[in-house]
């Protein structure tokens, strides 16, 4: 089922106008990257689809249901069809990882069944196949706080593929990894999505991991969107453009250019030349201070 928002407006409770005029349509198993600068609005945007904030204005519809206007139940219910990857997962300290894994069904089982699992783990092949994606198959059993902050991130993927949810929403789900890393990780994301006929709505700071993995992308700056279009179409005026306030260079995970489409050449000094397009190499981890 599709996602939709129409004309939507997020004002924050200190009255800061984070996102204004968004009109977006997720159709069922689509794969859309949102991009922009610091601050653009990509946390908010996802949030908003989370139903986890409500809009000021606007109209929204996630996978068919008005989070807004239906019952506690039915509420719970959309939660369960929504996978969220957050840029540092919300799981506690000391929980071990395969209880972590394992939360991700809470929503599809019954009680009793999330009960029995906090005491004795019930799907240890399950949580065991799903981390051996992520190569943290031997951690299964280990506290969340013995964890690095790289593999507690693929722990958080790990959850949500385990969840199997029909709308998967990444906030800058592979920040904490290396670019051999962050790239094997989002294609486990991918491939899962289109397996499973999944949507899958990623916020991300590296844009050559955009332009690879994603047939879609949404350029957000200061609250709107500047562009929305299929990735063979994003030029890189529109890119530089995008990120102007931060100097025009564009954040990249890897090390080494990404080439667009007909365009000039531009190398990690920034001097250009003629032929094909680059972008200039900006590890994000410098351009962030991370
Ligand atoms: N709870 C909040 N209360 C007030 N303002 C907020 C709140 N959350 C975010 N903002 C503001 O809204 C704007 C958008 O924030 P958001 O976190 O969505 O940006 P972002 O694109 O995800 O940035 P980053 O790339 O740094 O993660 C920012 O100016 C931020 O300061
Ligand atoms: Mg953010």
């Amino acid at each position: 089922m599709a996602s939709e928002l129409t004309g939507v407006g997020l004002t924050h409770g200190n009255g800061f106008r984070a996102l204004q005029r968004i009109s977006l349509h997720l159709a069922r198993g689509e794969r859309v990257a949102v991009i922009g600068p610091s601050g653009a609005g990509k946390t908010s945007l996802t949030r908003l689809l989370g139903s986890a904030l409500r809009p000021s204005d606007g109209r929204l519809e996630i996978l068919g249901v008005n989070p807004w206007q239906v019952s506690a139940g039915e509420l719970r219910r959309l939660r369960a069809r929504i996978g969220t990857i957050h840029q540092v997962p919300p799981i506690p300290p000391r929980q071990r990882v395969i209880t972590a894994i394992l939360a991700g069904r809470l929503g599809h089982w019954p009680a009793w069944k999330g009960l029995c699992s906090l005491l004795y783990p019930v799907d240890i092949a399950g949580a065991q196949a799903v981390l051996a994606r992520f190569d943290l198959a031997d951690r299964l059993f280990d506290r969340c706080d013995r964890l690095s902050g790289g593999q507690l991130q693929r722990v958080g993927i790990a959850r949500v593929l385990y969840q199997q949810p029909d709308l998967i929403l990444a906030d800058e789900p592979v920040s904490a990894l290396d670019p051999t890393l962050a790239d094997a990780a989002l294609g486990e994301l991918v491939a899962d999505s289109e397996r499973r006929g999944a949507s899958l709505f990623a916020s991300l700071h590296a844009v050559d991991l955009a332009l690879k993995w994603f047939p879609r992308i949404v350029g957000l700056r200061a609250g709107e969107i500047v562009f929305d279009l299929p990735t063979a179409r994003v030029s890189e005026t529109m890119l530089r453009e995008l990120y102007a306030t931060e100097g025009g260079l564009l954040p990249t995970q890897a090390q080494t250019p990404v080439t667009l489409r007909d365009a000039t050449t531009v190398d990690a000094a920034g001097a250009a030349t003629a032929g094909q397009v680059a972008i200039a190499v900006v590890r994000f981890d410098t351009c962030r201070g991370r």
